[in-house]
């Protein structure tokens, strides 16, 4: 039995789901195989994703070709309606928008009671409580995918220390994810959220991201599309010199605060932007973490800090420093474009979850051939599903003829 606000929402969720499902044609054909294949038939599948339309039909895809899936996230990613819609379509779902920490631990715990044999994970939340307060899931779980850069990175150092268990794709590291969903998505949809919650504008603004990475780098290059003034901060040096040449502005975090007018966190990192940087920003500034990390900026440290603080339109607080100087914090200071907007646009989450429905199909066939630890979604997979893409779209490419591979495989000759 799902567990969400209101079942009353659902239409309006259908609605929503079905709408991103008619811009997912690499999606429709996952589901059509996995139908006909009858991989998925009776096997349970926990998501633990954004409670989002795009997410649903991944989701519902899974139920529709016959696995019993099980959803679940914290509640500031969390659309009621689309929870709502999901869970008329026959999957369970734990989730509602505005639920506490401790609700949200106890809807993590109702997937793992249904002992999934394989996690779609985010920020390897739940692998990380089968490794540690429910180890007894392991006994069933198969495998598991994870979605973000922040989650694989958790992955990596938990195959370090020898502690992970259980093979786990990361489906983050997917070309058809991270070079789409990361820059492009992020990008897009990183700066819609903050002008659509505070209808301003962006031409003339000084702009600073803080990370040069995939999100950053969309984040930046759809910033400047705008009219903004962009400066990154990094701490990598080679991202730095990618930013100066192409044509950013690059200068230390504590610097760039006291020209910024916004300020963009995609670091992954806790507070890579600290309380010090904050306190130089002007009177106005807007700041945003798009970044997997709740922390990048801390919004309790910087509540402490603050005189009084305000709800000013929907997702949008402010903080009243001193003097009169006010900061805007949009979308609470967790990812601004799940907690404040609907998530990447459709188009590009159809490569993502392309990726994340194959990758569990993966697991299901060869989980038990597959060593504990990270794994790398098969290059044949990942180049399949490039290809759907561009065919769903019309676009041909070349090929290389046996004359050029031969060429690229020989060493003899020098020309
Ligand atoms: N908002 C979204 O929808 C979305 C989508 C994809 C990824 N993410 C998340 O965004 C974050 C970044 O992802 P990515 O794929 O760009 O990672 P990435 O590894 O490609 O890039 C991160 C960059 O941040 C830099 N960095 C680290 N600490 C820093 C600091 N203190 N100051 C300045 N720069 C710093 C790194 O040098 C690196 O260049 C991750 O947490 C990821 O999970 C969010």
């Amino acid at each position: 039995m799902s567990m969400i606000t209101d079942p009353a929402l659902a239409p309006d969720g259908e609605r929503k789901i079905d709408w991103a499902s008619t811009w997912m044609p690499v999606m429709n054909r996952v589901r059509d195989r996995l139908k006909e294949e009858g991989v998925m038939r009776g096997r349970r599948v926990a998501v633990i994703l954004p409670v989002e339309p795009k997410t649903a039909y991944l989701a519902a895809t899974l139920a529709d070709a016959g696995a019993e899936v099980a959803v679940s996230f914290p509640g500031v990613m969390v659309h009621d309606d689309v929870a709502a819609g999901l869970a008329a379509r026959g999957v369970e779902v734990f989730a509602r928008r505005g639920s506490t920490h401790e609700e949200e631990l106890g809807f993590f715990e109702e997937v793992l009671a249904r002992r999934p044999e394989v996690v779609i994970d985010d920020r390897a939340d739940v692998i990380r409580l089968a490794h540690t307060t429910h180890p007894e899931v392991l006994e069933t779980l198969l495998g598991a995918s994870e979605e973000t850069t922040t989650g694989v990175l958790t992955l990596r150092a938990m195959e370090a220390d020898g502690t992970l268990k259980v093979p786990c794709i990361a489906a983050n590291d997917a070309r058809c994810k991270y070079l789409f969903d990361n820059r492009y998505g992020s990008g897009q949809s990183t700066v819609q959220a903050v002008l659509d919650n505070t209808n301003l504008l962006l031409a003339g603004r000084r702009l600073v991201v803080a990370g040069y990475g995939w999100v950053g780098k969309g984040v930046a290059r759809r910033a400047r599309g705008m009219g903004a003034r962009v400066i990154v901060s990094e701490v990598d040096p080679f991202a730095a010199l990618e930013a100066y040449h192409d044509g950013y502005d690059v200068m230390p975090i504590e610097e760039a605060c006291e020209v910024a007018d916004v300020v963009m966190t995609a670091t992954g990192v806790r507070r890579a932007l600290p309380l010090s940087a904050i306190e130089r920003l002007k009177d106005g500034a807007l700041l945003a973490n798009t970044g997997a990390v709740d922390d990048e900026f801390d919004v309790a440290e910087l509540r402490e800090r603050a005189l009084e603080t305000r709800i000013v339109r929907p997702n949008v607080e402010e903080f009243k420093l001193e003097e009169g100087r006010s900061i805007f914090v949009i979308g609470a200071g967790v990812v601004v474009n799940l907690s404040a907007g609907e998530g990447h646009p459709v188009e590009i989450m159809d490569l993502t979850f392309s990726v994340q429905a194959l990758s569990a199909r993966h697991l299901l066939l060869n989980a038990a051939e597959m060593s504990p630890g990270v794994h790398a979604l098969p290059d044949e997979i990942d180049e399949a599903i490039a290809r759907d893409k561009l065919d769903t779209l019309g676009l041909r490419i070349d090929r290389l003829t046996d004359e050029q591979q031969a060429f690229l495989k020989a060493w003899e000759a020098f020309a």
